[in-house]
């Protein structure tokens, strides 16, 4: 189907060999298939930063839970391009995308969360490097431990196709989380919270919600938490930080380490740490703690741990 220059994949490519001093970004394009300098005057590849739509690269298993919404940009001759930084992190950074149809008025913004292979890091960040990341450490070690060979990146990729998989199964159950639209090895493309601009929707640490917004924010936590408690599974890592609100929704991100409460002797632990480190922020700003404890029992009851 492809006509222009789509023989130039990420595969194609292959690493990059030379090791000039700034080669920071032609390594960082090589692995994701963005065009790098100069590219795009041999091949015709899209410009500089851009890349053909890796939608086609992701096999039926690593696309959304169906039907994909009607903003789900498929067609085969698309171009992803580079907006911009979301957030930098230890583990991962994100990154705001439009996959558009050149020529037409088909457009869409996705957030592109990377895990980093921790020997490519862009940046040096050796210290701290998985602080406080134990639970995640511990399933790859666990991973490791029980004979799966593979490498940096493929730890990486594991804790890419560990979100998408959750992100998955929690849409699925009805909760409000960014629908997964496709995992392409270390790359997470999801919808993007936020405005048509491309403004991404606030952390829930970021706002001053009146007594009735605090109140309406809790109830949808709480509904969220059900949903999920329902399903037999806490966050794991839930905070003020995990959520974002657009538009007085409320949205639960970064679920790479959900915690299958059922089948885990420490379930209800993590339930309830959940509960009281989101729930501290709200008891910070008025709510009534015995809200947080009655939700704490409720989700337990849910999970049928109590
Ligand atoms: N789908 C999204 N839409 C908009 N912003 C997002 C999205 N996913 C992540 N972000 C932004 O990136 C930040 C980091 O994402 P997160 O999944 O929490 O990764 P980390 O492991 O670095 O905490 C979030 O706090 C949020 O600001
Ligand atoms: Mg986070």
């Amino acid at each position: 189907m492809r006509s222009r220059g789509r023989s130039r994949t990420r595969e194609d490519r292959g690493p990059v060999t030379k090791h000039h001093v700034d080669d920071t970004f032609a390594r960082y394009a090589a692995e994701y298939g963005l065009t790098p300098p100069g590219e795009e005057t041999v091949t015709d590849d899209p410009p500089y930063g851009d890349r053909w739509t890796t939608w086609d690269d992701s096999t039926a298993g690593e696309r959304g839970p169906r039907p994909y919404p009607d903003w789900v940009v498929t067609d085969l001759g698309a171009v992803d391009t580079e907006l911009g930084i979301l957030k930098t992190g230890k583990e991962s950074d994100v990154f705001l995308l439009e996959r558009s149809v050149p020529g037409t008025e088909r457009a869409t913004l996705m957030a592109a969360k990377r895990y980093r292979d921790p020997k490519h890091r862009m940046f040096h960040r050796d210290v701290g490097y998985r602080e406080g990341r134990r639970d995640k450490e511990s399933r790859v070690n666990r991973a490791i431990a029980k004979g799966s060979a593979f490498g940096r990146e493929a730890i990486a990729g594991q804790w890419a196709r560990a979100e998408f998989d959750a992100l998955t199964s929690l849409w699925s159950a009805g909760v409000t989380v960014p629908y997964p639209v496709q995992i392409l090895g270390t790359e997470l493309l999801m919808e993007f919270i936020g405005d048509g601009d491309g403004g991404a929707a606030p952390r829930l640490a970021q706002l001053r919600p009146t007594p009735d917004e605090r109140d309406d924010l809790w109830d949808q936590l709480a509904h969220n938490l059900t949903l999920l408690a329902l399903a037999g599974y806490a966050h794991g890592d839930l905070s003020a930080y995990n959520l974002l609100v657009h538009d007085g929704r409320l949205v639960v991100i970064d679920v790479p380490q959900i915690v299958d409460v059922v089948g885990n002797p420490h379930g209800r632990e993590f339930l309830d740490r959940d509960v009281r480190n989101v729930g501290g922020w709200f008891t910070a700003r008025g709510l009534d703690p015995r809200r947080v404890g009655d939700l704490s029992e409720a989700l337990a009851k849910d999970a049928r741990l109590a």
